[in-house]
């Protein structure tokens, strides 16, 4: 039936993503399910009659950025009250009714787990002249691998879903609820039928993907399960994130040494450098121990980079905790860090803690770490310069619009001038010079 069905006659969906590659991945679970009841994909709003929002809550900015949003979208609404809205995602899991009390416009929420469900809601929108709002958190996983792939050579594919963790500042376990893995089997077979149909790198994704296992009956560890996606013919780079310290296991480390196509990158949030702070992050390890997991890597796997999330202004943070941070950073030498200014998240246990510092003294702060910050990433891509490195080429620069991108294993992205026949390639790259965020190259003659 929907083959029959013309290209032109079939009603357009559109679809807009917010937040962590997780939601990239929900949003192309999203695409696969509406497209299977015929819907097809457009990038013009005005054109859809479906409308999804897939968004994110883990910092406060971005629920404001999404109330924008929602608003914008009623001006649509009355011109075409035919559309139906949908919002999906981590704020509409955490907000639940209030956004269809705020927003009567919007037709549907569904929740993180509900994501299957999106098309019987969809159909029982046009039956009933009401909103409906679906957030349990049941089932997340069901069928998890059914995705529209975004990209012909590379895919993400959740390994965990959900976290246990609770660091006092985070939303994520409110709204993705508890840690599950998907069972290895499932992995593994997925991504020897996505290799087969001309995948060459996949990223892992999990919360805290060191822990995978926890709660399988016979599961293997994250390190056995690196090691047997490592050993697909054909798979060139394996990447995972994120990485959480208190979990990282010396055999994953060794996993990662002695296998050539696990990439030798580590996302690894430090998130505060001071004790005091890390123990009020309910981080569950100490900046010793961060040091020393880092200074182990960095010997065991030379040339492996890290990259970094850290938090300024936690409640009760004061100068000399954030000097402690700017020290490990100082010390550390991050390829780079992803900086946030703390946000408070209704529901975490950080929500309630006394938190006295003004935000232009946090604005001061953050700035200082930026500072110091890309200068180190500079610097540490100025070592690049003069080499040689393999790279996959991922598509069109967004800077500069013929100029192609890549990365390295590494993770380190570069530019350089090229056929865009070789997206999807990996290709040799010299590298010829350095910004803090990506380095410039001409391909190897
Ligand atoms: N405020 C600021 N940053 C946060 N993050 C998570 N929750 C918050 C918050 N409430 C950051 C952490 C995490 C990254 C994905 O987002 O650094 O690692
Ligand atoms: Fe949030 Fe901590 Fe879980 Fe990461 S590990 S998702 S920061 S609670």
């Amino acid at each position: 039936m929907l083959k029959e069905m013309k290209m032109e006659d079939r009603e357009k969906y559109y679809i807009e993503t917010f937040g962590c590659q997780m939601n990239e991945f929900d949003s192309e679970r999203i695409s696969y399910l509406l497209e299977n009841e015929g819907y097809e994909k457009t990038s013009d709003i005005e054109k859809a009659k479906i409308i999804v929002i897939n968004t994110c809550s883990v910092r406060e900015r971005a629920d404001n950025r999404l109330y924008g949003h929602i608003g914008n979208l009623k001006a649509l609404k009355v011109k075409k009250p035919e559309i139906i809205i949908c919002i999906g995602g981590c704020t509409a899991q955490s907000l639940k009714e209030k956004i269809i009390d705020d927003f009567p416009y919007v037709d549907i929420v569904f929740g993180t787990g509900v994501v299957n469900n999106l098309p019987e809601l969809i159909k029982k929108r046009k039956l009933l002249k009401q909103s409906l709002c679906d957030a349990s958190l049941n089932d997340s996983h069901h069928n998890i691998y059914n995705f529209k792939r975004t990209y012909k050579f590379k895919a993400f594919i959740p390994v965990t879903i959900g976290c246990n963790n609770f660091c006092s500042y985070c939303i994520v376990p409110f709204v993705r609820g508890r840690e599950r893995s998907i069972s290895s089997n499932d992995i593994i077979k997925t991504i020897n039928d996505l290799v087969l149909d001309g995948v060459i790198e996949v990223m892992l994704l999990g919360q805290n993907v060191n822990s995978y296992g926890y709660g399988l009956k016979d599961s293997l560890s994250f390190a056995e399960l690196l090691e047997e996606i490592s050993k697909i013919h054909g798979l060139e780079r394996i990447r995972f994130m994120t990485s959480h310290p208190k979990d990282f296991s010396e055999n994953i480390v060794r996993v990662i040494k002695n296998n050539k196509n696990i990439v030798k990158h580590i996302h690894l949030p430090l998130q505060a450098g001071s004790n005091k702070i890390l123990e009020l992050m309910n981080r569950k390890y100490s900046r010793e121990d961060f040091i020393n997991l880092v200074s182990m890597i960095k010997k065991e796997i030379p040339g492996c980079t890290i990259t970094t999330d850290i938090i300024v202004g936690f409640p009760g943070e004061d100068y000399k905790d954030f000097n402690d941070t700017l020290e490990i950073v100082k010390k550390l030498k991050f390829n780079r860090a992803f900086t946030f200014i703390y946000s408070k998240r209704k529901g975490t246990n950080a929500f309630e803690m006394p938190d006295s510092v003004p935000i232009e003294e946090k604005k001061k702060w953050f700035k200082e770490l930026v500072d110091t910050q890309n200068n180190i990433s500079y610097e540490e891509n100025r070592k690049l310069v003069g080499r040689k490195f393999k790279v996959l080429v991922e598509g069109l620069s967004t800077k500069k619009g013929t100029i192609l991108e890549g990365r390295l294993e590494n993770n380190t992205i570069v530019n350089f001038d090229g056929e865009t026949d070789l997206i999807g390639k990996l290709i040799w790259v010299d590298i010829t010079d350095a910004k803090s965020f990506y380095l410039l190259g001409n391909i190897s003659k």
